[in-house]
């Protein structure tokens, strides 16, 4: 593999910005300095500009079966980090549910290789634990991959008969994950307050679409988040809270940090940049904001910020799970298998393109964080955390070059046409940003350049992760 110098710009990592230029050879950052003397195949010039390093998206469900797989996300590992590789993204830790009939493990065996062939960056799984009555021996099968690159395990505390654990259940997987070195992860929703919530509103006739909203209260997250620190404090074990939506979630957190819990917390663009009055009068076409936990109400989200400020929460990941509005002859029902019925809405909503866009826009650019900070909540907090740094999530010599060369000049307008994703709308269209990727390198291939993608599928390589740096 040839050599590189990204030459002029400024080197941003989660602990200072300094003006330096890059020396990429074999995959990996070979020298930070001044590069007056250093020769290269190939020179990028980066003055005026930023090198960030590549976005790493913990959250993602690519090609992805839900309600127990009757249908699956619109897009697969091939468009969905394409899509990631264009918006700034160079790696991305995907799930991976049980199939019916298999094994977790072989389950995650076989989406590994699915995802081998198709991914154009680099990717991890976690593993999602089954309800025990799916499988008995899932204990047996965690061990075991545990040592095989998936140290971290997605437990759900919502979807009550399909996904659901009790917390029993989640004492006991917490328990393992304390003694194996894994980072457990919470979907933190009361399923049962839920499940009530959607009863009373179907009951009363409230079905439209946006009525989700109020199914997936704030109680019913902050209590679940409660719940999750407290059991996890007992089995002794840090815990990560993925898709934080409620200011009042974001707070049990932060007070359980204050008080020195190991509890670190995720939240998404969509929560910060998006809100209920956005969506609550469209009728069905409000199918397309449909997620959970939901997209909550404008006041909501200076207690999010707030939170991304005073270090409550702590990484930014887009939990990406894109359902097409029109239904494609190529994919079972996406988001209008029954318009006009909020519970058979498949949940889910897109974002891995625009993940590092809307963050800057919205956070950098309002001066609500700083770039480093930016940095830190795209990319170094998830590597720390997720058993990828310092081989990922900084730029330093002897780290992957996965870098980003960012021009925080530059205008662009979000919009589903311009997307390269496969799913059909975006949350954000129209968005105006100032500040975008224009190159992108994965462990050193120029992969993004000046918006073509070079490189194929399959070059995107399975990542066995370590265990979680928790400081
Ligand atoms: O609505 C969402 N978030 N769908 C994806 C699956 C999950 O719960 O994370
Ligand atoms: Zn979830
Ligand atoms: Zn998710
Ligand atoms: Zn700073």
């Amino acid at each position: 593999m040839g050599s590189t110098l990204i030459r002029g710009g400024t080197v941003v990592n989660a602990d200072a910005a300094v003006r330096a230029d890059v020396l990429v050879r074999d995959g990996v950052v070979a020298a930070l300095g001044d590069g007056a003397g250093w020769a290269a195949d190939e020179v990028v010039e980066a003055t005026g500009r930023l090198v960030l390093p590549g976005g790493i998206d913990v959250h993602t469900h690519l090609e992805y079966p839900i309600d127990g797989f009757t249908t699956r996300t619109a897009d697969d590992f091939h468009s969905g980090t394409a899509a990631a590789a264009h918006g700034g993204t160079t790696t991305v830790v995907d799930f991976v549910k049980k199939e019916p009939g298999a094994s977790l493990r072989d389950s995650y065996l076989r989406r590994r290789d699915v995802a081998a062939a198709k991914s154009f960056v680099d990717f991890g799984l976690h593993a999602i634990v089954p309800p025990r009555d799916q499988q008995e021996d899932v204990l047996d099968d965690l061990r075991l991959l545990a040592g095989e690159g998936a140290t971290s395990w997605k437990f759900f505390m919502a979807y009550p008969g399909t996904q659901m654990v009790d917390d029993g259940q989640l004492l006991e997987g917490f328990e393992l994950a304390a003694e194996y070195g894994v980072l457990p992860m919470v979907h933190a929703e009361n399923g049962h307050m839920v499940e009530r919530e959607t009863r009373r509103l179907v009951g009363s006739g409230r079905v439209s679409e946006s009525f989700h909203a109020l199914a997936h209260g704030h109680d019913s997250e902050a209590e679940a988040v409660h719940r999750a620190v407290v059991l996890a404090e007992s089995a002794g074990t840090p815990l990560y809270v993925v898709h934080v939506s409620s200011a009042r979630a974001a707070e049990e957190i932060g007070a359980a940090r204050a008080g020195g819990a190991r509890v670190w917390g995720e939240t998404c663009p969509q929560y910060l940049a998006v809100a209920y009055e956005d969506y609550a009068g469209l009728g069905e076409r409000a199918a397309a904001y449909v997620c959970s936990p939901p997209i909550r109400e404008r006041a909501n989200q200076e207690g999010l910020w707030r939170a991304l400020q005073t270090g409550a929460l702590s990484t930014v990941a887009t939990d990406h799970a894109g359902f097409c509005m029109e239904q494609p002859d190529d994919l079972p029902p996406q988001k209008l298998r029954s318009p006009g019925y909020f519970p058979k809405v498949p949940n889910g909503v897109p974002g891995v393109e625009d993940r590092l866009m809307v963050l800057w826009e919205t956070g950098v650019r309002t001066g609500r964080i700083d770039m480093c900070r930016f940095v830190d909540l795209v990319a170094t907090r998830p590597a720390k955390l997720f058993g990828l740094f310092p081989r990922k999530g900084l730029v330093a010599a002897g780290a992957d070059a996965d870098l980003v060369v960012w021009d925080p000049e530059a205008d662009h307008v979000i919009t589903a046409a311009g997307s390269h994703l496969r799913t059909d709308y975006n949350l954000y269209e129209g968005m105006r940003v100032t500040g975008r990727p224009v190159h992108v390198f994965s462990r050193g291939h120029h992969l993004v350049n000046d918006g073509a993608l070079e490189g194929g599928p399959g070059r995107g390589a399975f990542l066995t992760r370590g265990a979680p740096h928790l400081f």
